[in-house]
């Protein structure tokens, strides 16, 4: 069935367990993600990065994840992934998307409120959940330093007063991750992430969450994470799988054969991933 995250984000802010955000640019993808999560009973939200619009087109993400969603027994929420605009947030709420994302983090702090303030407004009468992002998370290919993504993490006074002023249902946080990394090697700020868990008290977001180790995981879940989007580690399982294949089966003609063994590698990945969030039998 097709619910909203603010209804998944909810019940795992009580429990204390994180809803695994996945990102999909595919039939294949799409089709694994959740078959990952009905073995595992698991709540799931199936994401589209702009990568993935531009890739698939808008409509067409929407469709087979909102019919995939109503032919499912577990609750799927389907999710704008780094919205960039107001106006690409409108055009997501229209295709049917559950939850939108503004992403202001390259913002000044009022022109971030102002504008995730107004998708809030067109969004909550109708029942459709907002995530917003505060801080920045950087990706390998800005070849940040330490230091340098110590100083875009979010602030605890200021995500204080963006949720007051916005009233979003969840918020994405910068605490020592970096999308994009192939390596689980980064460990997060807790320390940070308990601060603004206190004065915002709502479900926070974990970005990036591909090279970031389980051990720091499993503690920013009892700091209060309760979404954690993956992307690069699905990518590489998917590849991974159709490289095996291709290599096996060199003069195959049938797309089918080498994507379905991408889709089962990516399978696999997403279950390791259901299990280590906690979400297992929370559908
Ligand atoms: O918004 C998407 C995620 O933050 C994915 O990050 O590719 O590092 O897993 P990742
Ligand atoms: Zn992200």
């Amino acid at each position: 069935m097709l619910v909203t995250n603010a209804y998944l984000l909810r019940r795992a802010y009580d429990e204390k367990y994180a809803v695994g955000a996945f990102n999909a640019n595919n039939l294949e993808q799409i089709q694994g993600i959740i078959e990952a999560a009905e073995e595992e009973k698991a709540p799931v939200i199936l994401q589209a990065s702009q990568g993935a619009i531009k890739y698939a087109g808008l409509d067409m993400i929407a469709t087979m994840v909102i019919s995939a969603a109503k032919n499912s027994r577990i609750p799927i929420s389907l999710h704008l992934d780094h919205g960039t605009d107001f106006k690409q947030n409108v055009q997501c709420f229209r295709a049917g998307f559950t939850s939108l994302m503004f992403d202001g983090s390259l913002l000044p702090f009022d022109q971030n409120v102002a504008i995730t303030k107004k998708i809030v407004e067109i969004a909550h009468p109708v029942g459709v959940s907002v995530e917003a992002e505060l801080g920045r998370v950087g990706g390998t290919e800005d070849a940040l330093t330490e230091e340098e993504v110590a100083t875009l993490m979010t602030d605890p006074a200021e995500a204080e007063r963006f949720v007051k002023l916005t009233e979003v249902d969840a918020l994405a946080v910068s605490v020592g991750s970096v999308h994009r990394m192939r390596v689980q090697a980064a460990e997060l700020d807790i320390d940070r992430l308990r601060k603004i868990q206190k004065v915002t008290q709502i479900p926070l977001v974990l970005h990036g969450s591909s090279g970031v180790t389980d051990e720091s995981m499993r503690k920013a879940i009892a700091a209060g994470i309760c979404k954690i989007n993956v992307a690069t580690a699905l990518n590489m399982a998917f590849m991974r799988g159709m490289s095996s294949a291709l290599k096996e089966m060199p003069d195959e003609v049938d797309p089918r054969r080498i994507l379905g063994r991408g889709r089962e590698e990516l399978k696999k990945v997403v279950k390791e991933k259901i299990r280590l969030f906690g979400s297992t039998n929370k559908a």
